[in-house]
């Protein structure tokens, strides 16, 4: 018999919307099956799902939780929290190499015991690898594959962590034969320096000319130039974090010659301008805040573009990026005030999202005049595709007979006619602060469920689920989602390419 049965709900996938009324069974934490009129007995429960939507649980597959580079950020129990009261069931955080480190294994380990019994989300890691030696490429990272560590993401920007064209071939071929899957920030290092450094001479410090500092030009030629690397190498890879027309351009059309380029975007890119840097007559340094990058761009139209991206599946993955750093502390977003004076290169980057990522997007999710895509295609987005390409195909993102029972209830139509307006005062993160202030959302996660336990009852409660909750995910190797791999790369048949693969 059943542990749980959702009834009256409309379930949503990636690929189809079911009618209202299709009922979810589900037994030891897993989904065991969909019908009507499911058998219960005493000991089942039961939750009216009240006619809402019923959608995987979220998948987001890029935050960063207790990086040593954000002391004043979330760690995992705060970041994990705000997670499942925003409908997200699973994260996957980054383990950050040192340059000076020669193995990876004790930074993992040590990242590890961040997450273990502190985490109220289920979590998988991805390794930043910024010094990729030959020894942990061939050694070290079979093992980590093993323990299912599947994923890396590799710099092309950032001083203390970036890679050169080198490194970055290395890492690709390596990534070819092992079969990990590999993420890029892909901004060109030496543009941004350049300006910085002149603008820095000339004055302009405040957090508006981070925006200046890192135009569309950097983010589109180290797009286009790792994607080349990418064929050269017949490797797929994901560029995270996408900005600008110009640079996703790129991605679509390597998508269009069957390439396994993937992509990212994040709701800031959907959402906001470079004009948030300015700040306000209240707090004229308030546009540390929202300080990430690539930075917010300047016109309305990248935005747009960005949507596009979202609706025609240009974007494999919508994941928020989640890198706050407190904003009113010593060693927060104020590290870039010295004397009166904010200086944005010492704004740590980035902003927070984990929370409010789903609500954001499932507001244009649907069929009225202002939705921009699908019900399945924001499923696909924000859980089942992330999912695929980072190894837990099976397991999360489906609401189907034998994946865990993580899912979103939402509210039905008659429930929340008037919406919610995203305050930071209601939120769970551990910063001080949301860029979505004041923002009006139609709906909210009204239960979320981890492996069939309600860890998040808006109504009752708010987080009812406990900080050991989360689990630890060994996950598989990700699927290629977009393109293919093999045939012929970069002008070159197989039979030419065995003289130096
Ligand atoms: O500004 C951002 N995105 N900071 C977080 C680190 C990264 O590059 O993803
Ligand atoms: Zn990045
Ligand atoms: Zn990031
Ligand atoms: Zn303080």
């Amino acid at each position: 018999m059943f542990d749980l049965v959702i009834e009256n709900g409309i379930i949503v996938t990636a690929s189809e919307v079911l009618p209202l009324g299709i009922e979810i069974g589900i037994k030891d934490g897993k989904i065991s099956c969909l019908g009507t009129s499911l058998p219960r007995d005493a000991d089942t429960q039961v939750i009216d799902a009240k006619g809402g939507f019923i959608t995987p649980g979220g998948v987001d597959s890029h935050v960063h939780f207790a990086q040593n580079n954000s002391p004043t950020g979330d760690n995992f129990t705060t970041g994990s929290r705000s997670a499942i009261a925003g409908g997200t069931t699973t994260v996957l955080a980054f383990a950050s190499q040192l340059k000076t480190e020669t193995s990876v294994i004790p930074c993992l380990d040590n990242y590890l015991l961040r997450a273990k019994d502190q985490t109220y989300c289920d979590y998988g890691i991805h390794l930043i690898l910024t010094n990729p030696t030959p020894e942990i490429m061939s050694t070290e990272m079979p093992l980590l594959i093993k323990r299912g560590i599947t994923s890396v993401k590799l710099y092309m920007t950032y001083e203390p962590m970036k890679l050169g064209d080198s490194q970055l071939l290395d890492v690709l071929m390596s990534a070819r034969a092992l079969g990990f899957t590999t993420m890029i920030h892909a901004e060109n290092s030496d543009i941004i320096s350049l300006i910085t450094d002149r603008l820095e001479a000339a004055g302009h410090t405040d957090p508006f000319f981070h925006a200046i500092s890192r135009p569309q030009i950097a983010e589109n030629e180290a797009t286009y130039r790792i994607i080349s690397l990418a064929e050269l190498t017949d490797t797929p890879i994901l560029i995270v974090h996408m900005s600008s027309e110009v640079a996703m351009k790129h991605v679509r059309k390597a998508q269009t010659r069957m390439l396994p380029i993937h992509a990212e975007t994040c709701p800031q890119y959907l959402f906001l301008l470079s004009e948030r840097l300015k700040g306000n007559p209240q707090d004229t340094f308030a546009g540390a805040k929202c300080v990430c990058s690539p930075p917010l761009r300047h016109d309305p139209k990248d935005l747009e573009a960005m949507w596009r991206g979202i609706a025609n599946g240009t974007f494999t993955t919508f994941s928020s990026d989640h890198a706050p750093s407190t904003y009113d502390h010593a060693g927060g977003k104020k590290l870039g005030l010295k004397d009166g004076i904010m200086r944005y290169r010492d704004i740590p980057n980035g902003v927070p999202g984990v929370e409010t990522r789903l609500p954001l997007l499932f507001s244009y999710a649907g069929r009225e005049k202002d939705s921009r895509l699908s019900l399945q295609r924001f499923v696909q987005l924000t859980s089942s595709d992330p999912a695929k390409l980072y190894g837990l195909e099976g397991t999360k993102g489906n609401i189907a007979p034998g994946y865990d029972a993580d899912l979103v209830i939402w509210y039905g139509e008659g429930d929340f006619k008037e919406g919610v307006t995203i305050e930071q005062k209601n939120l769970h993160h551990g910063v001080d602060y949301t860029p979505y202030e004041g923002m009006h959302v139609k709906n909210w996660p009204r239960f979320t469920l981890l492996r069939g336990k309600k860890v998040w009852d808006r109504d009752g409660g708010g987080i009812v689920g406990e900080v050991t909750d989360g689990q630890f995910l060994k996950r598989g190797m990700g699927k290629i989602v977009v393109g293919k791999q093999g045939g012929e790369v970069n002008g070159m048949l197989p039979g030419e390419r065995d003289y130096w693969y």
